[in-house]
């Protein structure tokens, strides 16, 4: 395998479908892994273990997550908002569980009903059940904080919460983090300013950024982030994305120009541009009334590129 210098995680499928009214037929988001993952993208949040009452896109979330398991080389990461969702992953041998809470109380309440404690406490249950597995059938666990730099429904975040909950989740156990922008309110000083608190609490723990280009900042943030040390990021094919329990909320960061814009900068991701673009046809195909977004896909590759692996090998 070649080395990465940074890793990107496809979230479109959990976070591109959760608004998507329109069911996306099981054997297309098949093909959507699929592709990706022959394109190099090594991990992919595939589902979301949520009630299918709730999320109906979801109802196919056990054949999704267990055909996803039959990819080779590729890490299946499902979103999970409780315990019941813990259970449901592990009993498919799911490799990663990406649990979400807010660190916000209004959205935390909208999103998953509960108490921030609530969330942290039921956080805590998913790893002991996790550590009560054997050893090789253990998850990874995600801790996820949702509206970590901003909310629609309060506004401004305190950093002070941001590092309270990120080091509660980090204690009780979760063996990585994920700060996310459930709205698109971040700007660059402000990531430098969270990540840099969070960072300096929680030691050598592994931390991600999930951006929403909401404002057209989105990828300013990831080299905001990337200053800070980070090298792991949330981003979606053709930007789909969005929270349905957050007013405002609109698509994560774009696959493809997050995948560009680090090549370019010399940073490997493993990812083969051209490969990746062709998998925006089966989105269009499955979803002919989606709005997509790319800045690469609408201007193509600049004539003089040459990708970040074979400049390295010159
Ligand atoms: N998967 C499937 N079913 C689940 C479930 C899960 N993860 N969690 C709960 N349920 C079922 C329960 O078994 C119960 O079923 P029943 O009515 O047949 O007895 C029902 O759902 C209600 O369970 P309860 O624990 O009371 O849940 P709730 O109504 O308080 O909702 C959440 C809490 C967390 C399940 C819900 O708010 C949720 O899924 N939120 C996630 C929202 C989301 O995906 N946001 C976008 C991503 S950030
Ligand atoms: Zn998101």
């Amino acid at each position: 395998m070649n080395q990465i210098d940074v890793s990107v995680r496809e979230v479109g499928l959990r976070d591109g479908l959760q608004i998507q009214s329109a069911f996306m037929p099981t054997d297309m988001k098949i093909a959507w892994i699929e592709a990706e993952a022959t394109a190099g993208v090594s991990e992919i949040e595939v589902t979301s273990f949520v009630p299918p009452k709730l999320i109906p896109q979801f109802a196919d979330a056990e054949e999704v997550t267990r055909r996803a398991l039959s990819v080779p080389g590729l890490t299946v990461v499902a979103l999970i908002p409780n315990l019941k969702g813990a259970e449901r992953g592990l009993a498919l041998g799911v490799h990663k569980l990406n649990f979400v809470m807010s660190v916000s109380k209004t959205h935390n309440l909208k999103n998953v009903r509960r108490e921030r404690q609530e969330s942290v406490a039921d956080f805590r249950r998913i790893v002991e059940l996790i550590k009560a597995q054997p050893e090789h059938l253990r998850p990874r666990i995600v801790g996820g904080l949702s509206t970590a730099l901003g909310c629609s429904f309060e506004g401004s975040v305190p950093v002070a919460d941001v590092v309270k909950y990120a080091l509660l989740l980090a204690e009780a156990g979760a063996d990585e983090l994920v700060l996310a922008d459930t709205v698109g309110y971040a700007d660059p000083a402000q990531v430098r300013t969270v990540f840099k608190a969070v960072m300096a609490e929680i030691g050598t723990l592994p931390i991600a950024a999930h951006f929403h280009d909401t404002r057209g900042i989105g990828l300013a943030n990831v080299c905001a982030a990337l200053d800070c040390g980070v090298h792991s990021f949330d981003a979606s094919l053709a930007g789909l994305g969005g929270c349905p329990f957050a007013p405002g909320a609109s698509g994560n960061i774009v696959m493809d120009d997050l995948c560009f814009m680090l090549d370019s900068m010399g940073l490997r991701t493993g990812i083969d541009l051209e490969k990746l673009l062709q998998v925006r046809k089966i989105v269009r195909e499955a979803l002919p009334n989606v709005e997509m977004q790319g800045a690469l896909a609408r201007a193509g590759l600049p004539r003089n590129y040459v990708c970040a692996e074979e400049r390295r090998a010159v």
